[in-house]
This record gives structure tokens, C-alpha cells and sequence, in this order.
């Protein structure tokens, strides 16, 4: 059933398109366009900003990729409309992600509209955690928002840390050695242009923690404090198959576990090195007894209570990712 096709439903799926743009992606690269027609809105990759050295599947483009068709999706849902999504709906267009088709209007969705009014608070916090352990409450949450989405997300106990810890130094040292990497990593820190990793949201010095997070290769001005990782929780996400419509839905797992963790107010910090290298990505189904393909990594916790975490980064304006040519004459009427 199509919507009617006035301005209520442009103006709601253009601003589904528009919140979408607060989703995490890999080095924030935004790599998604949206086009709303007069019944639908499609999401579209945008393969220019993959990042062909550490990402030459793309399957870390998809996953940020996913993770705003999550945002759309939820946004849709809080306003109150039911929708059809059709994922990588046409076969020799894969740059054709997914479809989303308003179907039904009903009550706005409270739970939606909690998650809505975290997406512009939702950061990448890369400080140590403090030691404060997230309540089992919040992890059992945060998890079962991911499973809603289709996709298995197994917390790491004991010596499984201990394996996560040795396969992302691996990757680290791997990824150092690699000239390419190390290029493209330079190349998308500090720029102006509202894309890519600003120094602010960088740490001064690289925490020493258990398992080691991403070296940017640059010092950034956040403090590092006295925090660790001890209370950290680490969680894989996982699947049947390691193949682009499963990155995607892995996308839209990792945004609801985010917004859902942001929301129960616990910090998350994907580490996706492990997954970029090979080897390592390999290593990590040991970590969860080789139930699965492993997707990304998300080091759960509790933020340093007594500094102000990051500042989220510049996002492109909203008429850089949202095509409304086709629907603009409604828009324009009101
Ligand atoms: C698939 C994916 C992989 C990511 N991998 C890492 C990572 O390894 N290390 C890291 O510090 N941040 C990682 N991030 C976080 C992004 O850098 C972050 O989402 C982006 O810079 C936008 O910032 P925001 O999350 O604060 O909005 C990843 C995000 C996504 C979606």
C-alpha cells in the first residue's frame, strides 16, 4: 500500500534520510547517499569514499552503511510509520543497498523515539573506560538489541580477551607495517572538509589497555586519564555468512546496539582492525568457538564520569547526502 504522496510523507522521509546522516562510520567517511521519490527512499553506496587499503571487500563500508539505514529505519518507526525494506533488492546493482517503502501510519513508537534522541548525542568515545563495570542489565540490552537485528553478538569471557588482546596487536603491527594503510589512515585525520577524524576526538597518548585500540598515528588532545580497560566488556558481532547483505545487516545490528547502550548510558567503541586484517579476522573465530563470521568488535563500558567525553564529528550537510529533486515541488508547497 503506497502512502499518500503530499508533503507528510517527503518531509518524513527526507528526514529520515537527514537523521541517518548521525551514524558511525569507518573513519567517518559518510559513505551513503539517500534519494527520496514520492513513495519511497533509497540508500545508495557511495564507493568513491571506500577506503581501498583497509577495506578492499567493502565490507566495512556496508556495515556504516547499515548502520544509517538502522537510523532511517528507527526514525521511520518513531514517527509512527510501518515500512517495508527490501535489502540489495536488484541483482547487478550493487551499489543499490536498500528500500525503504512507508506501508502503514500508526502512534509514534516511544521506544523508537528514545533511541531518535540519542542519534546526535551517540559519539565515538576512544578513552579508556573507567572502572566502573557496565551493569549486566544494560549488556543484556545492548545485545539483544543487536540479535533483534538478525545478527549474534557474543560477549568474550576470560581467556577469550586474552585471544581478542593478541589478535589486535597482530593487526596493529600488521597494518603499521603497510605503507598503503598507514597513507590512507594520514589522509583521512584532521581534515576540514566535515569528513574523516578530527585530532579532537583523539586521544593525547595511546591508553594502555589490554586489548589496544586503534593508533590514528597522530596524537589527538583528549585526555587519556588514569583509566584502563579492566571493566571493559568486549562483544563480537557475528554471522552465518561473511557476505555483503550480512556487513549490512551487521550495520544496522551495531547501530542499534550503539544507540541502545548510548541510551542506558554505557560508551562503545568499535574496533574493526582485527576484522580489516585477514589473518586476524581468521584468528578471531577461535574467539567465539567458530560459531560464526566474525563482523566487528565493540569494547563496551562506562566513560571517564569526570571528563567530558569527544565532540562529535562534523557530518556533510545534509543537502550533500540527500537527494529530494524528485519530491521537492512537495516540499516546496508547504
Ligand atoms: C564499521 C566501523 C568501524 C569502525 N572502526 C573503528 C576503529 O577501529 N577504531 C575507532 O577508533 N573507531 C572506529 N569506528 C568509529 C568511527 O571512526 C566513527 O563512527 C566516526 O569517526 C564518526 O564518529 P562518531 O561515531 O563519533 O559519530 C568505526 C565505525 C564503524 C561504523
Amino acid at each position: 500500500m503506497a502512502i499518500d504522496t503530499g508533503f507528510t510523507a517527503a518531509a518524513v522521509l527526507a528526514r529520515a534520510a537527514a537523521m541517518a546522516g548521525y551514524a558511525p562510520s569507518v573513519h567517518n567517511t559518510q559513505p551513503w547517499r539517500w534519494t527520496i521519490r514520492t513513495d519511497r527512499m533509497e540508500l545508495t553506496a557511495v564507493w568513491s569514499r571506500q577506503l581501498p587499503a583497509i577495506d578492499p571487500d567493502g565490507r566495512l563500508l556496508l556495515l556504516s552503511c547499515g548502520a544509517a539505514l538502522h537510523h532511517a529505519r528507527t526514525t521511520l518507526t518513531a514517527t509512527g510509520w510501518d515500512y517495508a525494506v527490501e535489502r540489495l533488492p536488484t541483482p547487478g546493482r550493487p551499489d543499490l543497498l536498500a528500500v525503504l517503502t512507508p506501508t502503514a501510519h500508526r502512534q509514534p513508537d516511544p521506544a523508537a523515539t528514545r533511541l531518535v534522541q540519542t542519534m546526535e548525542v551517540r559519539h565515538t568515545d576512544r578513552r579508556p573506560v573507567s572502572d566502573t563495570p557496565v551493569s549486566e542489565t544494560t549488556l543484556k540490552q545492548v545485545v539483544a538489541a543487536a540479535e533483534a537485528e538478525d545478527v549474534a553478538c557474543g560477549l568474550l569471557t576470560g581467556e577469550r580477551v586474552f585471544d581478542l588482546a593478541a589478535a589486535a596487536s597482530r593487526a596493529d603491527a600488521v597494518e603499521k607495517a603497510d605503507p598503503e594503510i598507514q597513507e590512507e589512515l594520514a589522509y583521512w585525520i584532521g581534515r576540514h572538509d566535515r569528513l574523516g577524524i578530527p585530532s579532537n576526538t583523539l586521544t593525547g597518548s595511546q591508553p594502555a589497555t589490554t586489548v589496544p585500540v586503534r593508533d590514528f598515528g597522530q596524537p589527538g588532545v583528549l585526555p587519556s586519564g588514569p583509566g584502563h580497560d579492566r571493566a571493559a566488556r568486549y562483544a563480537v558481532l557475528f554471522g552465518a555468512n561473511d557476505e555483503p547483505s550480512s556487513w549490512l545487516r551487521a550495520g544496522e545490528a551495531l547501530s542499534a546496539a550503539w544507540l541502545t547502550a548510548t541510551r542506558l548510558g554505557a560508551s562503545v567503541l568499535p574496533l574493526s582492525a582485527v576484522i580489516e586484517v585477514p589473518v586476524t579476522r581468521t584468528a578471531l573465530r577461535r574467539a567465539i568457538d567458530e560459531l560464526g563470521w566474525p563482523y566487528l568488535v565493540l569494547r563496551i563500558g562506562v566513560a571517564d564520569p569526570d571528563h567530558t567525553g569527544a565532540v562529535h564529528p562534523p557530518r556533510l550537510p545534509t543537502a550533500q547526502i540527500v537527494d529530494v529533486e524528485e519530491v521537492r515541488h512537495l516540499l516546496d508547497q508547504e
